[in-house]
């Protein structure tokens, strides 16, 4: 299995503020991968630049050996990017969304409708998938904004703070639908939260980050053993020397 994701010495700078300060981590084919850390860590400035939304300051940044900057076209053919404040169209039902999305992907209708087909399944909303989303849930517009991150069989799926704002039985669903898929399909993802307890039933491997810095990355158990922690949070606050 090759490398998914490499980062190296990555910045950002905004105006004098630097959000990322030479961040270096990698991500290995088929794994899911967590990007922890609170709020203004720098993980969404970090999976824009991977979603080439954003371009760094200096530093590498690579999605299957093809650069974020120079070919950034072929990025955007492999990857699924769902933003951290992302909407879906309220008018119309769960299943016109999906196939109003996947026509930007597929080029007939036979793929259309495998896509279509594939992020009804991934949803895992039936039947409430002919209502309109203005009716929906939280966790039932999650479900569906994943599916549709999903259903394109990206060789990488980006997903920020896929569970951010959902109740503990949302939330629950939701890391489910990721975990089932990703590994299922082989899809490569790159999930960040601020939950670092959540994580540890979602991702093989994780990175901690802090202001702008990646300060410990690892299994969570090997992070839990280098810290002598019980968990995750307190791994965080033990490398970041807040604890
Ligand atoms: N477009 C921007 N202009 C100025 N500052 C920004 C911009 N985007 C992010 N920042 C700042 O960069 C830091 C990191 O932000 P962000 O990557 O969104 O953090 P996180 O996703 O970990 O909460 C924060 O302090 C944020 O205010
Ligand atoms: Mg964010």
């Amino acid at each position: 299995m090759g490398t998914a994701i490499k980062v190296g010495d990555l910045r950002k700078n905004f105006g004098d503020f630097e959000a990322l300060k030479g961040a270096t981590f990698s991500v290995e084919e088929n794994e899911i991968f967590g990007l922890i850390g609170p709020n203004g860590a720098g993980k969404t400035t970090t999976l824009r630049i991977l979603g080439t939304l954003i371009s760094p300051s200096s530093g590498v940044a690579e999605v299957f050996g093809h650069d974020v900057v120079k070919d950034a076209n072929r990025v955007r053919e492999i990857l699924s990017y769902l933003p951290e404040d992302a909407g879906a169209y309220q008018y119309l039902s769960g299943e016109e969304y999906l196939r109003f999305m996947a026509g930007f992907y597929a080029h007939d209708k036979t793929t259309t409708e495998a896509m279509v087909s594939a992020g009804k399944d991934i949803s895992g909303l039936g039947d409430r998938l002919k209502d309109r989303v203005n009716g929906y849930s939280r966790g039932m517009k999650r479900r569906l904004l994943i599916a549709r991150a999903l259903m394109i069989k990206p060789r990488l799926a980006i997903l920020d703070e896929p569970t951010s704002g959902l109740d503990v039985i949302q939330a629950y669903h939701v890391r489910g639908m990721i975990k089932d898929y990703a590994e299922k399909m082989g899809v490569t993802t790159i999930v960040s939260s601020h939950n670092m307890l959540e994580v540890e039933y979602l991702c093989h491997r994780v990175a901690l980050i802090n202001e702008g810095v990646i300060v410990a990355q690892g299994t969570p158990d090997e992070l839990k053993t280098k810290y002598n922690s019980v968990n995750l949070e307190q791994a965080f606050m033990e490398a970041t020397q807040l604890g």
